[in-house]
């Protein structure tokens, strides 16, 4: 490493493990001159990176940035973008936002804990599916909105969002039947 490389590393600090994920995430810093502004543009390249945000992750950023922890933790839990726990193969987000929620997705919701076990925040314990919700996805025009695997599918109901997971869960087993 040269001087110069390692006076930047200093700057931004020791990485929380040897991923080499974190020399993208380094870079976005560097590009940002490592300013406190760019926590935002930071926490999205360690969530590009890794998927997640998780506990050394946050102490990272807080350390390069040189901010308080409770500040980036603050962040981290306010977009509800970020993700604090590792995701399910299959992602279900549900929308809360008030178009959605006068529409019944906060019901849609109750029926998922009744049937599937997950609240929100939850991932199935086989990781296969994570229950996640959001406040409104710019679709209320067909409240009640939600986000399957990155699609946007609105006018929900209990059948719609039963059948979808209810696909991801036979989709599931097939694969390690047939393994
Ligand atoms: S409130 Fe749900 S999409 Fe706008």
């Amino acid at each position: 490493m040269t001087a110069r490389a390692a006076a930047k590393q200093k700057q931004i600090g020791k990485f929380p493990s040897d991923d080499k994920r974190w020399l993208i995430v380094a870079a976005v810093m560097r590009k940002y001159g490592s300013a406190q502004s760019a926590l935002i543009e930071t926490l999205h390249a360690v969530q590009s990176s890794f998927g997640y945000l998780d506990d050394s992750s946050l102490a990272f950023v807080a350390r390069s940035l040189r901010l308080p922890l409770s500040k980036v933790y603050g962040v981290a839990t306010f977009y509800s973008h970020f993700r604090l726990k590792p995701q399910g193969k299959h992602t279900c987000v549900v929308c809360m936002g008030t178009a959605c929620y006068i529409k019944g997705s906060a019901k849609l919701l109750q029926k998922v804990d009744r049937k599937y076990g997950l609240k929100v925040g939850d991932t199935s314990a086989d990781n296969k599916l994570s229950l996640l919700e959001a406040r409104c996805l710019g679709a209320c025009g067909i409240a009640p909105a939600g986000i399957f695997d990155g699609t946007v599918l609105g006018n929900l109901s209990d059948d719609l969002v039963e059948s979808k997971l209810d696909s991801w869960i036979a989709e599931s087993e097939s694969v390690s039947q047939t393994k």
